[in-house]
């Protein structure tokens, strides 16, 4: 056994959650290793009236198999009242983690209400550019981990210097606020005696993880690293500047876990089978009116397109090729999982973007320059027959419409990479191995 890596291979929500749920039956650890509580992960076991659903945003959707470590890693930025609250709600329903189970690595960085507050006003102040940010604090955290002024977890096993370092920061951090932004102040000694609390109750927990993780990766075990967020909000190869603060690509994984890369076996990119995103920025197969609010649903399923952490409707539009292609490439993506086919039953015809064309009439199989200015192309699609058949009970490839094995091909032709498994529901059974 050795490292599975599982990425989105797009802007998030492909499914990550229910993905690697499935397939850490069978991993000893899971893994987390960029992002915050930005991710949603949801997580649906069961059906009918024994159905339960696992909301996810800090811990790995490892967590339900009940035989798997967990592990926040270095890459991450940790909002320790929001992680309290998520493993208190699993509490409740019988999933407990003592620091057996659960291991928050020293080097992660710590997110606190002066980051959440400067987030919220970063975002005011960029007026009509805004981001659309999930507000949770996680471009101020990061931009303080690299500017050298973060609060790293281990302060939570040194009270006195936290105080010191919360003191400071939030000082710091009342300044910018009050003074470029016009904000209300913080108050430090609230915020100070907010963290004593948290050290106390999560000190137990912090792990030199990356030493953690060689071990058992050396002894042999299946480690699963999940990513947060989609490829293409990586900071360095997403849609720049409409992306996240972090990397949530192969690339993240080794520096985010602290591994080498010779303990990887597979590298697994999540898509759904249409395109979705939240937030701003550019989007070349968006559908509109109809198109658009066939594929997002009403809200009444709780699958439908709507944010798991900020409840936003997302956008929505045809798969897009060239950008899976990119993710692919930049990844170095081994296999496809495809996530959502059911969604698509009832369509007459599916879309498939398989290039662009520029503005002088040009046509792109790959991207000239990154997936940053996207605008100025519009997207060349291949038309593919629909299929009118319910197929969230299909578990075999057999089970399927010809229609839809037919779009499932086409997808793994178009992109080189072959489909391991595609979903037809959120449960966990929902799913065909091919
Ligand atoms: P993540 O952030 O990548 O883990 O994805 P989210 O959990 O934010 O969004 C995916 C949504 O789709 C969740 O509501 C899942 O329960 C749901 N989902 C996952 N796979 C399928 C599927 O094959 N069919 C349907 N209908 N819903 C799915
Ligand atoms: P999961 O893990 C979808 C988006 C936000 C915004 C941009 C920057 O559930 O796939 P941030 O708060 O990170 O500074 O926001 O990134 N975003 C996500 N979109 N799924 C996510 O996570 C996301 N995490 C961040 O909407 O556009
Ligand atoms: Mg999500």
């Amino acid at each position: 056994m050795a490292l599975t890596i599982l990425l989105g291979a797009q802007w998030g929500d492909e499914g990550k959650g229910r993905v690697t749920d499935l397939l850490s039956e069978d991993a000893d650890v899971t893994a987390r290793f960029s992002g915050g509580d930005n991710a949603g992960h949801t997580v649906t076991v069961g059906t009918g009236a024994q159905a339960q659903t696992f909301k996810l945003h800090l811990l790995p959707s490892g967590v339900i198999q009940p035989r798997t470590v967990n592990v926040l890693g270095n890459g991450m930025v940790i909002n320790p009242a929001r992680l309290r609250a998520e493993m208190a709600a699993l509490a409740q329903v019988g999933i407990t983690l003592s620091p057996e189970r659960l291991k928050l690595s020293h080097a992660a960085h710590l997110i606190t209400p002066a980051h959440v507050a400067l987030d919220k006003a970063e975002e005011e102040a960029r007026g009509a550019d805004r981001l659309g940010t999930t507000g949770r604090g996680i471009g101020p955290a990061y931009t303080a981990k690299i500017s050298r002024g973060g609060l790293r977890a281990e302060l939570f096993t040194d009270p006195e210097a936290l105080a010191d370092k919360i003191a400071a920061h939030v000082a710091r951090v009342n300044q910018t606020l009050t003074s470029q932004y016009g904000a209300a102040p913080l108050d430090a000694d609230a915020v100070a005696s907010e963290y004593a609390e948290h050290a106390q109750a999560l000190a137990p927990y912090i792990t030199e993880t990356s030493l953690y993780l060689d071990g058992r990766l050396k002894a042999g075990a299946h480690v699963i690293a999940e990513g947060a967020q989609g490829s293409l909000l990586d900071i360095d190869h997403g849609t720049y500047p409409f992306v996240t603060s972090s990397s949530p690509t192969t690339g993240g994984v080794l520096t985010g876990l602290g591994v080498g890369p010779r303990y990887i076996d597979r590298i697994i990119g999540v898509t759904k089978v249409f395109q979705t995103r939240v937030g701003e920025g550019p989007f070349p197969t968006e559908a509109f009116g109809a198109e658009g609010d066939r594929l997002r649903g009403t809200g009444a399923n709780p699958w439908d397109e709507y944010g798991t952490t900020t409840g936003r409707p997302r956008r929505c539009g045809w798969l897009d090729l060239v950008l899976l292609r990119y993710t692919i490439r930049i990844n170095g993506l081994t296999e496809l999982v495809l996530t959502k086919l059911d969604v698509l039953s009832g369509l007459e015809c599916v879309r498939l973007c398989t290039g662009y064309r520029d503005s002088a009439g040009r046509l792109h199989a790959e991207l000239p320059f990154g997936p940053a200015d996207l605008a100025p192309f519009t997207a060349e699609y291949e038309d593919l027959p629909g299929w009118s058949e319910d197929v969230g009970a299909a578990r075999r490839p057999d089970d399927l419409p010809a229609a839809a094995r037919a779009y499932i091909d086409r997808i793994s032709a178009l992109t080189g990479v072959p489909v391991s498994l595609v979903s037809v529901g959120p449960e966990r059974s929902q799913i065909i191995r091919l």
